[in-house]
């Protein structure tokens, strides 16, 4: 565990995201490698949390998340779903960068289960903070997060309910997840992530919803 971000959670409880973001800018990456951390992005209040796994190799260097291809396609995504990308919140379970290098190329690493547990801390302060009504888990590491609980994509995909949280929950695939895709199982499957987006939009626009945020 960095020593130094220990210490800065122990000297004092962030008492606003940007005092919590000032502690995850000055934390060592679990991990060595990463450029820098990567912070959420979006307005406070925001309707709707979207939470990835980790940035990037482009988000690792831009120190924006969903910046980089898997980004790109959440981006139109979100736009053939009716959802404004600069209204909604965006981070990461994970908030550094982690690869192998392989020559000049830096190739993403899933962050273990441990990892995302020491991440856990910030991003339910983050999330608190910023107040969603909605929250969607983009992939299974943004649900471990989320839940502490390692489950399939497959069995949890869907409106979910996160013990404990004021925030209702989405459950969807990551983008990247489609990128990996074969061409020929590309178009079913970005169809049905757009469709979990749009009932995303449909959760949030819901009257009880709206009035418990
Ligand atoms: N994948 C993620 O999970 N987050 C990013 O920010 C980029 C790619």
């Amino acid at each position: 565990v960095p020593a130094r971000a220990l210490a800065a959670m122990a000297a004092q409880e962030p008492d606003s995201l940007a005092a919590l973001n000032a502690v995850i800018r000055a934390s060592e990456p679990l991990v060595p490698g990463a450029t820098q951390a990567v912070l959420g992005e979006g307005p406070i209040g925001a309707g709707i949390a979207f939470v990835g796994e980790q940035p990037g190799d482009q988000e690792d260097l831009q120190g924006r998340p969903f910046v980089g291809p898997a980004g790109q396609l959440l981006s139109r995504a979100l736009r053939e779903a009716g959802i404004d990308r600069d209204r909604a919140y965006l981070t990461n379970a994970v908030k550094h960068f982690k690869f192998e290098a392989r020559g000049k190329r830096r190739i993403h690493q899933k962050p273990t289960a441990g990892e995302v547990a020491h991440y856990r801390w910030w991003l339910e302060r983050e999330l608190a903070f910023v107040a969603p009504r909605l929250v969607v888990a983009l992939g299974a590491t943004a649900l471990l997060a989320l839940t502490g609980r390692q489950v399939p994509i497959t069995r949890a995909r869907g409106p979910a309910t996160f013990e404990g949280k004021p925030y209702a929950g989405l459950v969807t695939v990551h983008p990247s997840y489609l990128l990996r895709l074969p061409d020929t199982a590309r178009p079913e499957a970005y169809a049905a992530f757009v469709a979990d987006l749009r009932q995303a939009a449909a959760l949030v626009a819901e009257p009880a919803l709206g009035a418990a945020g």
